[in-house]
């Protein structure tokens, strides 16, 4: 599993800061703890906050080593987070969430799995409840192979979102926010560029 070669080394490889983003909505639109699903949660940054903040989360990731970080990091804290070592699809959903995350792991996914996948997510969410969703978008260097400018990881992205098109997915919600856009990342690797679409967006009706 590629990424397990980044998430084996002994400093978290990502960046310990839950998504800036994600944080200011909870707290805008005062986001009641309640059950959370953290979509390819990498090394569980996004899963911890939710968990500290009283969330019951379920942390699904397909990279052993990112589910052992996730595992230290929940027992040192002393937060109870269930780390499903699988991939999004062959996770069971037994019950609904409240608040579903994905945190640029939707762009992995190969565009039949995406498909599922996003009906996966509106099927497994309950009426009134959130979806926050960050991807990358065709903006991104690494989709015209702009290595200079690139990630690193860009070779491992398999679907580079259009425009609007991560909206498009959600248009029987109520989108909250949405927004497309580029931004420095310098929490890993050399300092680079991501083409970024963010949304915010609840679920109205079945
Ligand atoms: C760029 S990392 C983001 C990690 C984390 N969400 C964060 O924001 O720190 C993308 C993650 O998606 C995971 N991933 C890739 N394909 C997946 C799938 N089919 N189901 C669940 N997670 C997947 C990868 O293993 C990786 O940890």
């Amino acid at each position: 599993m590629k990424f397990d070669d980044f998430y084996g080394r002994k400093e978290n490889y990502f960046s310990t800061q839950q998504s800036d983003g994600m944080q200011a909505m909870i707290e805008k639109y005062n986001v009641k703890p309640s059950k959370a699903l953290d979509i390819g949660a990498g090394e569980g940054r996004n899963s911890i906050y939710l968990s500290k903040l009283g969330f019951n989360v379920v942390a699904v990731e397909p990279s052993i080593e990112g589910c052992n970080k996730i595992n230290e990091s929940a027992e040192k804290l002393n937060l109870d987070i269930d780390i499903q070592n699988k991939d999004f699809l062959s996770l069971e959903i037994n019950e609904k969430f409240d608040f579903i995350l994905a945190s640029t792991s939707l762009d992995h996914m190969e565009d039949e799995y995406l498909q599922e996948a996003i009906k996966k997510i509106k099927d497994s969410l309950n009426i009134g409840g959130y979806i926050y969703i960050v991807v990358f978008t065709e903006k991104d260097p690494g989709f015209v192979r702009d290595i200079k400018n690139a990630s690193e990881c860009a070779l491992f992205i398999k679907h580079y979102f259009k425009e609007n098109e991560l909206k498009s997915y959600f248009n029987d919600f109520e989108i909250i926010y949405y927004n497309e856009y580029m931004k420095e990342d310098t929490t890993h690797g050399k300092p680079h560029y991501h083409g970024k679409a963010k949304i915010f967006a609840r679920k109205i009706k079945e």
